[in-house]
């Protein structure tokens, strides 16, 4: 604070002398840093003040004619006209990030309650699944062809396969069965894991993968990363109409501080649909989808949360209605054993 006074002082003085745009601007990145640095706006007044007593001590504000000393005045308010007004659109953005991160908090802790309830409904539900599925497809054999009887129980296949699995995404989704992750150097298990999933897309869809990142680990697991994958680029294909290119990119982050390792940014981008802030908002709630007549199950945002938590990655997601949407899994990177 005591810096960015001074800081402001000395621009608003040089500004009430020679009136150029560049120390308006100056003023702008103090409005914002006085907001990064937490300052209530309460003392931007005080700070101003400071700045005023100093140009007035230095007789900037009574100048030879009442017209010159008129636009010093009108220039130290712009000063602060400036000052406040980055501040105010600082702040906002903040408020914004905050409020972001909140929700998504809460849909993290929303997500675990429900995992533990449903992983154990699920379960049970499994139990009873597996002797349907495997009697019926018995009875099936025997059944004559084209049959009523064998139409019947060919709907009862199709179906208890559906319900295994939406119960075998809710198991993920509770994370209940799954290996713990383990450092592992990410960008070859993503290039495998592309190749993978470019042999299963549908045509018309493409992957476009680029890195630019070294060996660095993360905490991960390789069947988990094709979950992950597959959810997301599957949600890309369908927002652009079940055709077009999905950019997956890995970049690696410093670590503002320059003390860690910084971190890997996965990230699965599209040009599609977009969504709509409300649907933006639910997405990643379990059961969610817009999809439904389609055969959605809404789970599988919620699966990619549920394994992002387990890998202690955080989820981002950047959309604009009309333009696309880009998911992205900031992932620790762990320091070299
Ligand atoms: N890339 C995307 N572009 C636009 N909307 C998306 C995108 N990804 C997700 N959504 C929206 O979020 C909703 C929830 O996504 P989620 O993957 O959880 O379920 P789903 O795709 O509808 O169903 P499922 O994944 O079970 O097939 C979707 O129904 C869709 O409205
Ligand atoms: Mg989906």
């Amino acid at each position: 604070m005591r810096d960015e006074g001074g800081a402001y002082a000395a621009l608003m003085r040089n500004y009430i002398l020679k009136g150029e745009e560049a120390d308006l601007l100056r003023i702008e990145d103090i409005g914002a840093a006085l907001v990064a640095d937490a300052v209530p706006l309460v003392e931007l007044s005080g700070l101003h003040e400071q700045a005023l007593l100093g140009a007035a001590g230095e007789g900037l504000l009574h100048a030879s004619t009442p017209d010159a000393t008129m636009e010093a005045i009108r220039r130290s308010s712009a000063c602060l006209s400036e000052l406040m007004i980055a501040y105010s659109i600082a702040d906002a953005k903040r408020q914004a990030l905050l409020e972001r991160e909140r929700r998504l908090d809460a849909d993290r802790q929303r997500l675990e309650s429900l995992g533990q309830m449903a992983g154990g409904v699920c379960h049970e539900i499994n139990n009873l699944l597996q002797p349907i599925l495997g009697l019926s497809e018995l009875v099936l054999e025997d059944a004559e062809p084209g049959s009523e009887a064998a139409r019947n129980l060919a709907m009862i296949v199709e179906c208890s396969v559906q319900a295994a699995a939406i119960v075998r995404g809710i198991l993920t989704t509770a994370r209940q069965d799954t290996p713990a992750p383990r450092a592992l150097v990410f960008a070859p298990l993503l290039r495998n894991t592309v190749d993978f999933l470019k042999a299963i897309l549908p045509p018309g869809v493409e992957i476009a993968l680029s890195i630019e990142c070294g060996e660095e680990s993360v905490l991960c697991e390789e069947a988990e990363l094709s979950q992950i994958l597959l959810n997301l680029v599957r949600n890309a294909s369908r927002a652009m109409g079940g055709a077009g290119t999905v950019a997956v990119s890995l970049v690696h982050r410093a670590d503002p501080e320059g003390t860690g390792p910084g971190l890997l940014r996965l990230s699965v981008s599209d040009t599609g649909s977009g969504m709509a802030p409300d649907v933006a908002e639910r997405a990643f709630h379990p059961f969610f989808t817009t999809h439904a007549s389609a055969g959605g199950s809404g789970l599988g945002l919620s699966i990619v949360m549920a394994i992002a938590l387990a890998w202690g990655a955080r989820l981002g997601i950047d959309t604009d209605l009309g333009r696309g949407t880009s998911i992205t899994l900031d992932l620790p990177v762990q320091p070299a054993a």
